[in-house]
């Protein structure tokens, strides 16, 4: 039981044709939600944090739970910077302890994203810690349309290719038609397979052998969570996610870390609603948030079974 890398993760699940799940984190009953349900299934997990959860529960709060989670489930546990903007918030992190960090250089031109993310490797793999990079960019929420028509966003195989040979980075978040948020699609869902294949193929023909790609925006925006929310008050209207099938394909294919933090959010708005709703006399937070934390943990343990396919994945 440690805090440790991605590494090993990654090439244990890209060999097993499963992905391992990074989920967002932001209280302590987020954090025991999801480790409890991985404990139950033996599962390796990545907790992931962003930036503004930073500002929200302070560093010293997140590391400290994070190892008092290891400590009482005994898991290995990746601690990830989720979207980190710049070198600055890259090295605060790995100044705090984490193992691994994003840079999304996405929305920067491509020379100035190979430029910026090198440098945090650099840095990072001299303090033995690991780094994910973004190219193309993810569709905005209810951005079908547009794109749909403009597939330039989406990750370019040729380029992929060229951006992990000249920076270093140990895995790749790419576009492939998933977006952040609740609302995901407003038509079918749709995810380019084809693409992500070729990715792969391309990065092996390249000398880049079994390269983990994460998928972000993957959640799945389950209608019974979104329902109960909109039965206790919610207005959560046309919310839409990636079907389960169509990521356990990405987790069979390359796709090696999937990202999720609607579903959390989802899960626990709609336990906290449902139990205030239900006992209106109650005011003991342990009552309400309790239950978001058992809902939470249901939740991931369905993860791991229908999505991730990450169970014994600690042995
Ligand atoms: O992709 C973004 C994550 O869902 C984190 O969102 O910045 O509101 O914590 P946040
Ligand atoms: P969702 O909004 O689909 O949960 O995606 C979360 C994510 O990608 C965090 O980086
Ligand atoms: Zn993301």
């Amino acid at each position: 039981m440690a805090l440790v890398t991605t590494k090993k993760m990654f090439e244990k699940a890209f060999k097993g044709n499963y992905s391992i799940g990074a989920f967002n984190i932001n209280n302590m009953e987020i954090i025991q939600g999801v480790v409890d349900a991985c404990k139950k299934h033996n599962s390796a997990v990545i907790l992931q944090v962003s930036k503004s959860a930073l500002k929200y529960a302070h560093p010293a709060y997140i590391t400290k739970m994070v190892e008092a989670a290891i400590e009482e489930t005994g898991l290995d546990i990746a601690l990830h910077l989720d979207h980190g903007a710049d070198f600055e918030i890259c090295k605060e992190c790995i100044d705090y302890g984490f193992t691994s960090v994003m840079f999304d250089g996405s929305h920067f031109d491509y020379e100035e994203n190979v430029a910026k993310t090198k440098e945090i490797v650099d840095y990072a793999h001299s303090k033995g810690v690991v780094v994910e990079a973004e190219l193309g960019k993810l569709a905005g929420v209810e951005d079908e349309v547009k794109v749909a028509a403009g597939n330039a966003t989406y990750t370019d195989p040729d380029q992929a290719v060229d951006f992990v040979k000249r920076t270093g980075v140990d895995s790749l978040a790419v576009a492939i038609g998933t977006s952040h948020g609740a609302y995901k699609f407003k038509g079918d869902a749709k995810l380019d397979f084809d693409r992500l294949a070729l990715i792969t193929e391309k990065l092996e023909a390249a000398g880049f052998h079994n390269y983990p790609i994460v998928l972000h925006g993957a959640s799945s925006v389950d209608q019974n969570a979104v329902a109960t929310c909109n039965q206790f008050g919610g207005q959560l209207k046309g919310a839409k996610g990636i079907p389960v099938e169509m990521l356990r394909k990405a987790s069979s294919m390359a796709v090696c870390k999937i990202n999720m933090d609607t579903d959390i959010r989802l899960a626990m708005t709609a336990a906290i609603r449902k139990s205030l709703a239900e006992k209106p006399e109650a005011f003991d937070p342990r009552g309400y948030l309790g239950e978001a934390r058992k809902d939470i943990e249901a939740m991931v343990e369905k993860k791991i079974v229908d999505v991730l396919g990450s169970t014994n994945s600690m042995n």
